[in-house]
C-alpha cells in the first residue's frame, strides 16, 4: 500500500509561489493499477514525483508498506528507491547503447554479478517480447517498441512499484493499447504496483482499477473503474470523462 497523506509542494517562481500541490492524501493499494488524470499543469508529474520524492513535498507523508518514506535517512531512501520503477513519456534510453545494454545499465550500476545481469536482461526482453532486439541501438526502435525496452529496464531492478508518467502520451492509439497491456502483464505477471500519470482518459480507462482527478494541485475525485455505474461530480472530472462515464 502506497499512503499520500497530506500533500503540499509549492514552487518559487519568477512570478512568485506556485502551489503545484494542495493538501493531498490518497490510498493506492498493492498490486492494482492507479491513475492520476488532470490537464496540463495539475500537478500529476509533480506527485508521481513524490511518491518515490525525486520530489520532496513541503508538508505530507509519503507511507509505503507503513515506512515513511519521507522520514528516512538519504542513503535508506536511495536503498527503497532501488524497488521503485520509473518510465516516462520520451523513454530516456541511452542512443549510445545497445537494448541489452540499456536494459543492464542500473543491473550494472548496483553491482550485480555478470550472470545475473544477463538472466535479468533476457527474462526483462523476454516479458517485452523484443528479445530479438537486444543488439539493436534505440534509433532504430518504433516509440513503441523504445518505450516496452523502458519498461524491461524498469522491471529488471524487480520493483515492487512502476511509476509510469505519461507513458503513451507520444504514441498513437494502436500503440498506445500495445504499450498498455504489457504494464498489465507487468502488473498481473509480476505483482508490480503501476501508478500511470496520463492526460488520456482512454489510457485510465483501459487497464487502470481506480482512477484519481487532480486539477490545479488539488485531488478533486477518485473512480473505482470496475464500478460502472460511477459518476463524475466536479465539472473537470465530467470534462476528462466526457459525456456519461461509461467504461
Ligand atoms: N521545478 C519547477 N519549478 C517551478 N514550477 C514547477 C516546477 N515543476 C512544475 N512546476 C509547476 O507546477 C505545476 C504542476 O506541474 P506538473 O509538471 O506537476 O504538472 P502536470 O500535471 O504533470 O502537467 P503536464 O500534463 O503538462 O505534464 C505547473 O504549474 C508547473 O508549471
Ligand atoms: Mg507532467
Amino acid at each position: 500500500m502506497i499512503k499520500l497523506r497530506n500533500i503540499n509542494k509549492t514552487y518559487k517562481t519568477s512570478t512568485g509561489p506556485l502551489k503545484a500541490l494542495d493538501a493531498v492524501s490518497v490510498d493506492i493499494a498493492a498490486g492494482r493499477i492507479f491513475g492520476f488524470i488532470g490537464l496540463s499543469g495539475a500537478g500529476k508529474s509533480t506527485l508521481l514525483r513524490c511518491v518515490n520524492l525525486l520530489e520532496r513535498p513541503d508538508e505530507g507523508q509519503v507511507l509505503i508498506e507503513g515506512e515513511d518514506f519521507t522520514s528516512l535517512p538519504y542513503g535508506e531512501l536511495l536503498k527503497r528507491r532501488r524497488k521503485i520503477g520509473m518510465i516516462f513519456q520520451h523513454y530516456n534510453l541511452l542512443s549510445n547503447s545497445t537494448v541489452y545494454d540499456n536494459v543492464a545499465f542500473p543491473l550494472v550500476v548496483a553491482r550485480l554479478p555478470r550472470t545475473e545481469v544477463r538472466d535479468r536482461v533476457k527474462r526483462s526482453l523476454d516479458t517485452v517480447d523484443l528479445p530479438e532486439k537486444a543488439g539493436d541501438y534505440p534509433a532504430k526502435l518504433s516509440g513503441g517498441q523504445k518505450q516496452r525496452v523502458a519498461i524491461a529496464r524498469a522491471i529488471a531492478m524487480n520493483p515492487k512499484i512502476l511509476l509510469c508518467d505519461e507513458p503513451t502520451s507520444a504514441l498513437d492509439p494502436h500503440t498506445t493499447s500495445v504499450v498498455l497491456q504489457y504494464l498489465k502483464r507487468v502488473n498481473e505477471d509480476l505483482g508490480i504496483t503501476i501508478v500511470l500519470v496520463t492526460h488520456e482518459m482512454e489510457a485510465a480507462k483501459m487497464i487502470c482499477d481506480s482512477v484519481s482527478v487532480l486539477e490545479r494541485g488539488r485531488l478533486v475525485e477518485t473512480f473505482d473503474m470496475t464500478d460502472e455505474t460511477f459518476a463524475p461530480q466536479s465539472d473537470i472530472a465530467k470534462h476528462l470523462f466526457g459525456n456519461g462515464a461509461g467504461i
